[in-house]
């Protein structure tokens, strides 16, 4: 199906191919069509259909919730094009931006699930054709048997990767996590959709990193640290990682924490924020690198940040009410909107 968008920035015109969304269609087309979740959460991706029919996969999709059907309105992750239409995107679009990702969706399989704690599994995607991607991006995952899909930030970076690597956190009555916790998931065939995502690393924008993060959220935070390890970023460049977990149990990747901070030129400080574990505010047992401090991590992080926000770029990952609260955070302290990156998936 021929579709065109109207945006706020020009007309747009791409193919639909049958059982495509209108917004991996867009965005594999070249264009920044507005999305965040791209699995029908966040809201971000609305659109109204002027003309032409449509079928929509999810209606009761938590990001529908405000939408305004009687004129039309619908989310672009969840509709799909049944002959030409025509949509209008109250927002900017571009077409093929410098430094922009074109996403594309492919085959993979999972392989190398490893338990990091009790709950959260890392595992890895063999994509059936290499993808490029940057730091802080994530990937769209679809599961046989499981309904929906859902984002994962990638922990690896590079060009040409015919493999990613990323961590999931079993969650109360979680699909996908649950799955992947099981005995069925090793091997398994999945759809990959991306990379997707704005909460990027470029070494070459020089500001200070600020990373808060919460559970499998500190995923994405992992390939910027190793990214700027590969630049030797530190040595010029401050660096504050958050990463918020429930007990002391619940910390993952501390080793390579540590690592990074030993070869972080004293300029690299990692603090593991427990909200359920008050153990004061002391170095880690083992990973000695690693600072602990007791509460949620995005009022651990305002607290020691206070007063050094100056020249920061903040990233920010994890549930969406901690991220909206780290982000009141990072305005009240006064961080400008153009530094603060996130991508809202929950
Ligand atoms: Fe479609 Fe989030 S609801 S991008």
């Amino acid at each position: 199906c021929a579709v065109t968008v109207d945006a706020r920035s020009g007309t747009f015109a791409f193919d639909c191919a049958p059982g495509e969304t209108l917004l991996y269609a867009g965005l594999a087309h070249g264009l920044t069509l507005p999305h965040e979740c791209a699995t029908g959460t966040c809201g971000t991706c609305r659109a109204r259909v002027m003309s032409g029919e449509v079928d929509v996969a999810w209606e009761e999709a938590p990001g529908a919730a405000k939408l305004k059907r009687d004129k039309g309105d619908v989310l672009l992750c969840q509709t799909r094009a049944l002959g030409d239409c025509v949509l209008r995107v109250p927002s900017d679009v571009l077409e093929k931006p410098v430094r922009h990702q074109i996403p594309a969706a492919r085959h993979g399989v999972i392989e190398n699930l490893r338990r990091l704690t009790s709950d959260v599994t890392h595992f890895e995607i063999a994509l059936a054709e290499p993808m490029d991607f940057d730091a802080g991006q994530f990937v769209v995952v679809e599961a046989p048997g499981l309904q929906g899909a859902r984002a994962y930030s990638m922990v690896n970076h590079g060009s040409g990767l015919d493999r990613i690597e990323l961590v999931v956190k079993r969650k109360p009555g979680g699909g996908f996590g649950d799955w992947i916790a099981g005995p069925t998931a090793e091997g398994a065939k999945v759809e990959v959709f991306g990379p997707l995502g704005r909460a990027t690393f470029h070494p070459d924008e020089d500001r200070d990193l600020l990373m808060i993060a919460g559970g499998s959220g500190i995923a994405g935070m992992m390939s910027i640290l190793a990214r700027a390890g590969e630049e030797d970023y530190f040595r010029t460049h401050k660096g504050y990682v958050f990463f918020g977990v429930r007990t002391l149990a619940d910390g993952f990747y501390l080793e390579q924490f540590a690592r990074s901070v030993d070869r972080g030129h004293g300029n690299l400080e990692v603090t593991l924020a427990l909200s359920h574990e008050n153990l004061g505010d002391v170095r880690h047992p083992e990973h000695g690198g690693v600072k602990l401090a007791y509460g949620f991590v995005h009022e651990v992080a305002a607290a020691a940040m206070a007063g050094r926000y100056d020249g920061v770029m903040a990233y920010v990952a994890g549930p969406p009410p901690m991220v909206d609260g780290a982000i009141r955070s990072l305005i009240i302290g006064g961080v400008g909107r153009a530094a603060i990156r996130y991508d809202k998936f929950g």
